[in-house]
């Protein structure tokens, strides 16, 4: 089967490109390099330099006929989201819209799309489950809430049939290795607590040590690129045979807060991360732990790398050997 990975160069694009080239389909990566690293570039893979907003681009690419796309071209700061909603609508948004047109009019009939767990906004109950109310407490979980309501749009109108993956935190890299490319300039905690061990920064601002959990630091759930990736290609298998939409979240469904992840990262990497306590983080909630119920029993599909020592471990193995 032919995929067009549209943001492929990214941290998780290019954990799903190299898996679909390890299980033997034509990959076409699609990326603008804006975020994406030239070096997540696979040797196998076409790859297309181009924008989401440049709908021509698009058009012509989709004309190659692929079986399916998987879209995760977007921004993703959710404190920048606020400040610039604009930057997010367009790109977010109405880059989505112009890969539905596209699609369309090419006929390719499957999207598999990087939602997240921010379209639940604050929980009402823990764990979350996909029947959760929707209720996104910044710009960018209201963009993958807007985007998910115009694929149902196209699935209905179009026939387009798409999965919408609620990703929880995504973290790990490549247990083997091979994809080296670093976030520029990380805010999520594993990265910056990556760059404080290697010295890049001075220390890890704690965000708040008064929540109500065990050790009053936020708790989240973390799910490894690998895992997530693995998803991709189940949920694509199980359109293109059932002919069906889908919307799952993808987490590992067990809480970690930023102490235990701190505690983690020290022992995996054998330095002392110098930490401090400051003030919460705006819109920060204490507690996301996700249901993943839905997506093992649909997909029959189950994280294996997403215990703590695995995510610390496959990500200290490409920040260790850097620069
Ligand atoms: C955020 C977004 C999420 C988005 C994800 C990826 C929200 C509520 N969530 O997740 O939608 O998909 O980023 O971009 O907007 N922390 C520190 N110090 C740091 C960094 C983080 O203490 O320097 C803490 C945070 O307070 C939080 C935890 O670590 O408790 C995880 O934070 P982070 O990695 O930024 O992810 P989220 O905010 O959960």
């Amino acid at each position: 089967m032919k995929v067009l990975v549209i943001g492929g160069a990214g941290y998780i694009g290019s954990h799903v490109s190299r898996m679909f080239l390890d299980r033997g389909y034509s990959v076409t990566v699609y990326d603008n390099l804006y975020s994406g690293c030239r070096e997540n570039i696979f040797p196998e893979a076409k790859f297309v330099k181009a924008d989401i907003l440049d709908y021509s681009t698009l058009e012509i690419t989709m004309k190659g006929g692929f079986d399916a796309l998987i879209h995760l071209a977007a921004l993703k700061a959710a404190g920048e989201s606020m400040s610039i909603p604009e930057k997010y609508a367009l790109n977010n948004i109405s880059g989505t819209i112009n890969i539905l047109n596209a699609a369309s009019i090419t006929g390719v009939k499957i999207i598999v799309f990087s939602s997240s767990a921010a379209v639940y906004g604050e929980p009402e109950y823990i764990p979350l489950d996909e029947d959760h109310p929707t209720n996104p407490e910044n710009f960018y979980g209201f963009t993958k809430l807007e985007i998910e309501r115009l694929l149902e749009w196209y699935d209905r109108l179009k026939g387009i049939k798409y999965a919408a993956l609620r990703y929880f935190n995504a973290a790990g890299y490549d247990p083997e290795g091979r994809i080296r490319g670093l976030e520029k300039n990380p805010q999520n905690l594993i990265p910056v607590i990556m760059e404080v061990a290697t010295g890049k920064r001075e220390k890890l601002q704690i965000f708040g040590d008064d929540y109500p959990t065990e050790d009053g630091t936020g708790v989240r759930d973390y799910i490894h690129v690998t895992d997530l990736a693995d998803a991709h290609i189940k949920a694509l298998e199980y359109i293109h045979s059932h002919k069906e939409s889908l919307i799952l979240n993808l987490g590992s469904e067990t809480g970690l807060s930023v102490l235990e992840v701190l505690e983690t990262a020290r022992k995996v990497s054998g330095k002392p991360i110098p930490a401090e306590v400051t003030k919460r983080r705006p819109g920060d909630p204490a507690r996301l732990v996700a249901s993943a119920v839905k997506a093992k029993g649909v997909l029959g599909w189950n994280p294996r790398y997403s215990d703590p020592g695995s995510l610390l471990s496959t990500t200290w193995k490409i920040y260790g050997s850097s620069g």
